[in-house]
């Protein structure tokens, strides 16, 4: 007798079930998703016991016939697609006509259906893929489909089931991706018997993610801007530079209302941050991309987790541009909002005497000529003439604030001034805290900038343009040094030899796979330059598209900024603080240091006020 046999219907639907049905969340997942393309309005969720013992999905969506009942649970019976070139453009979230059959074989399983016009329903039950009692149901229009003891035919599975809090929280999560997804239908979640949410319709992506998450969140939110192209459109949202995670969990995207796990988008997410986004750390997104159908398989993944896009690259490129493009833009809104005029009305005198009596205020009264003879910080100058950038230009040489005229004559003319310039101002600094924060007032309320994040973002963004511009200042080697690299390599240097001059390398060809350099961007401290540029070269290979040659020598600036920019405790004076507020303001990312970590807090008055007990 020959060795091979058809295995039997239950079994191989088990088999199949191994694939579609991991966990629990992956049957609220299918379930859902089978109320979604049943154009439900409202889909209610019960769970018991992590969904092991109990996943209930209620929704109010078309129902099904009898016949149409009875076939849903026969393997590859689906309404979805009829033949293979229905597979080339999917548009619903099913079209394998799988997961049911695959539920019901591992599971005590009951569905209830009914059309809206019928005047009965259909009752089934099946048990580990054996139909039971099929019946009469009276349910109201749509369908109800229970689940129970998931895997109690197959205790190996069971057993590799987490604890009950774990497959609840997988379970949460299937249902915000949903509930994010698609912020039109109610959605709620029943654990235990405890209502966790409820969700009512709404009409905007913001009014869900303020459902689920909460108006705080959303304020940190910033809204997707720009066509990202004809083919593929880009909406959503995605958290302000600065605002990040340690995990992905809040790192969203849909393709096509489909939510999906893409490393591609993911890393055109972290590309469009690049330095507002800490090392380590994960973006916010809730992120919606729309593409024609026929240009995504969706079919690649049994849990249909994953999906292929025919042009990654376009995708990718998407992506990054979206992202960049949004970011830019919160800047500019914030940017107004940042510097809004404190005061419209200009003071009356008596209010800014008051006032200049806090410490540290006084110096801004300060005359013309005491202004001028202070040093500015050193930022713009030092670089450009990097040999000179030494510390003391940076921060001058001590802390002490400039000299308050005394006389009562020059006081009140300071004070008038002082009175028309605060009228204008758009922000004012009251103090350093601690040699490190600087305290400021805007119309907002307190914001506290760390004068080292800030002073690195500001030496990042001149260094980064002058390198876009007229290329990075370079500085001679003492002794040039030549170098060897395989030839691979050295075909990537020829080519790429005006980008590396650019970016301060002074490199040229040497022999066949031999180079030498005879000089280094000045603002780095290399003592190997062969080794250094071994380094480059293998960052600039890995970097995923060439257009971003530009990309390594940020990097490059990145790492290098730090060293030069003021230290916590170098005391700054007052002009120079304000000069280095200036600047940050200037920037395109004032918010965050080139690593992603925040320059400036703002506390608004209300948050003050709710400290103080004025507000509740
Ligand atoms: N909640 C529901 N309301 C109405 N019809 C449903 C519902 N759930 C399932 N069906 C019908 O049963 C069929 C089979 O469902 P099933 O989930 O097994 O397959 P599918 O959704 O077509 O494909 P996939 O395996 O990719 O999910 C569906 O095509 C649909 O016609
Ligand atoms: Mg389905």
């Amino acid at each position: 007798m020959g060795r091979i046999r058809l295995l039997s219907e239950t079994v191989a639907s088990q088999v199949a079930a191994g694939e579609v049905v991991e966990r629990p969340a992956s049957v609220v997942k299918e379930l859902v998703e089978n109320s979604l393309d049943a154009g439900a309005r409202n889909i209610n969720i019960a769970i018991r016991r992590g969904g092991i013992s109990l996943v209930r999905v209620i929704d109010d969506g078309c129902g099904m016939s009898r016949d149409d009942a009875l076939l849903s649970l026969e393997r590859h019976a689906t309404s979805k697609i009829r033949s293979a070139a229905d597979l080339q453009a999917i548009a619903t979230l099913g079209f394998r006509g799988e997961a049911l059959p695959s539920i019901a074989s591992v599971s005590r399983f009951r569905v209830s259906t009914r059309e809206a016009g019928a005047i009965a329903g259909t009752e089934i039950i099946v048990n580990g893929g054996k139909i039971d009692v099929v019946r009469d149901g009276g349910e109201a229009p749509g369908t109800q489909v229970e689940v129970r003891s998931l895997f109690y035919n197959l205790p190996a599975r069971r057993k590799f089931l987490r604890s009950e809090n774990t497959e609840s929280r997988n379970i949460e999560h299937q249902i915000h991706l949903q509930a994010i997804g698609h912020p039109d239908i109610g959605f709620s979640l029943t654990r235990d018997e405890r209502i966790l949410f409820q969700l009512p319709p709404t009409a905007t992506l913001g009014d869900r993610i303020r459902d689920l998450y909460g108006v705080e969140l959303l304020q940190r939110l910033v809204e997707v801007t720009g066509a990202a192209s004809p083919k593929i459109q880009i909406s959503g949202f995605i958290g302000q530079a600065g605002l990040s995670r340690q995990s992905r969990s809040q790192q969203l995207v849909f393709v096509n209302g489909r939510a999906i796990e893409s490393n591609l988008i993911t890393g055109g997410v972290r590309e469009g941050y690049h330095t507002a986004l800490m090392k380590g750390q994960y973006a916010v997104t809730f992120l919606f991309v729309e593409i024609d159908p026929a240009a995504v398989d969706v079919n690649v993944h049994p849990a249909k987790r994953e999906v292929r896009f025919r042009d990654p690259n376009n995708v990718r490129e998407a992506v990054v541009r979206c992202i960049q493009q949004t970011l830019e833009h919160a800047r500019a809104n914030w940017q107004e909002k940042f510097t809004a005029p404190i005061r419209p009305e200009p003071l009356a005198a008596d209010s800014v005497k008051t006032i200049s009596d806090l410490t540290l205020r006084s110096e801004v009264t300060a005359t013309e000529a005491t202004h001028r003879e202070l040093p500015h910080l050193g930022t713009v100058a030092g670089v450009a003439d990097p040999g000179r950038m030494q510390r003391s230009d940076i921060v001058g040489q001590a802390h002490r604030l400039p000299a308050t005229p005394t006389d009562s004559a020059t006081d009140a003319v300071a004070l008038q001034r002082e009175a028309l310039k605060a009228a204008q101002q758009q922000f004012e600094i009251i103090g350093v805290l601690s040699k490190l924060y600087v305290l400021m007032e805007n119309s907002n309320g307190l914001v506290l900038v760390d004068q080292h994040a800030a002073h690195e973002r500001v030496l990042f963004e001149e260094l980064r343009r002058r390198m876009e511009q007229q290329g990075v200042p370079s500085q001679k080697l003492l002794l040039p040094q030549t170098f060897d690299v395989p030839p691979r390599d050295a075909d990537w240097i020829e080519q790429n030899l005006s980008v590396l001059q650019k970016m301060g390398i002074g490199i040229e060809s040497f022999g066949p796979d031999t180079f030498k350099i005879d000089s280094l961007p000045s603002f780095l401290d290399v003592s190997d330059a062969a080794q250094f540029m071994r380094k480059v070269i293998d960052d600039l290979k890995s970097t995923t598209n060439n257009a971003s040659a530009m990309r390594l020598g940020e990097e490059m600036i990145a790492k290098t900024v730090c060293r030069h920019a003021v230290k916590a405790n170098d005391p700054l004076r007052y002009l120079e603080v304000e000069k280095l507020i200036r600047d940050l303001l200037d920037c395109d990312l004032p918010y965050c240091c080139p690593h992603g970590r925040p320059t400036m807090i703002q506390i608004s008055l209300a948050e003050l006020e709710k400290k103080f007990g004025r507000k509740i």
